[in-house]
């Protein structure tokens, strides 16, 4: 739990599988819900798996303490944007919410902040519950720019139209994400604090409960320290998500 502004949160701790998983890895995602039905934990949780895995996910985990997403939408509802999927197609498939804005995502397609607050408004046509995901690269950390970096990220890909609706936000430092380095919690909990002062500038009172998630190398052994950090309201897992033992520790330690 994190007490924000005097209400007691639940921690998220969002599994995202990125291109990794076949028919037979939703028996991990299976494990993870029996656990959790035998042993319920105080956070949220979701998975994210690949777009085709979504619909027998969501099936299989309906009813469970597991929530289902997907990894991306288009920009755009509906049209002949051949291999892409819209927002309410995820939906259909019985996506409940979407990671948006991935660096894995501005890097090798160039979506940028303006693509990313699209996107952010097709999810909230469609009913998704979106994470928006900011972070700096290395040489922005090392030129003193992280912080100048992820406000513009935040004020220009979570659009106005999203103030009030369910949504998080995802401080993943691009640095951190697969590499096994983490910055200091001091430097966590001061990018933390600066998304939740362009989230309340931007969005007012409803600004002060959007859970911001921390994302780049959650591993078990590190996840506790993370989870407790100020202004740290969960956490978005790549690796150590696609190993239901490596995940559930996660998801305890968010106590
Ligand atoms: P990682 O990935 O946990 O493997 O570093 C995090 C992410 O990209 O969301």
């Amino acid at each position: 739990m994190v007490e924000v502004s005097g209400r007691q949160i639940r921690k998220f701790v969002a599994g995202n599988w990125k291109m990794h998983g076949l028919g037979s890895s939703i028996g991990e995602a299976r494990a993870v819900a029996e656990s959790l039905a035998a042993e319920p934990a105080a956070a949220r949780v979701a998975i994210f798996p690949p777009a085709t895995l979504i619909h027998r996910m969501a099936g299989e985990l309906a009813g469970t303490a597991v929530e289902v997403g997907g990894q991306d939408i288009h920009a755009h509802a509906w049209g002949a944007y051949t291999g892409d999927i819209c927002a309410e197609m995820l939906k259909d498939a019985g996506a409940q919410l979407v990671i948006l804005g991935h660096s894995e995502r501005r890097n090798t397609y160039g979506e940028t902040n303006e693509v990313v607050s699209a996107k952010v408004d097709q999810a909230r046509r469609a009913g998704l519950e979106p994470i928006i995901c900011v972070g700096e690269s290395r040489s922005q950390r090392e030129h003193g720019r992280a912080i100048e970096v992820v406000r513009a990220q935040v004020k220009e890909s979570a659009p106005l139209s999203i103030a009030g609706k369910p949504f998080s936000i995802a401080y993943e430092p691009i640095w951190a994400i697969g590499s096994g380095l983490t910055p200091t919690i001091p430097q966590i909990e001061e990018v933390h604090a600066s998304i939740r002062k362009v989230l309340v500038e931007r969005f007012g009172a409803a600004g002060n409960v959007v859970p911001i998630l921390y994302g780049g190398s959650v591993k078990p052994d590190n996840a506790a320290e993370i989870l407790a950090a100020r202004e740290v309201g969960g956490a978005l897992v790549g690796g150590a998500s696609l190993s239901a033992t490596d995940f559930l520790s996660i998801i305890r330690a968010a106590g």
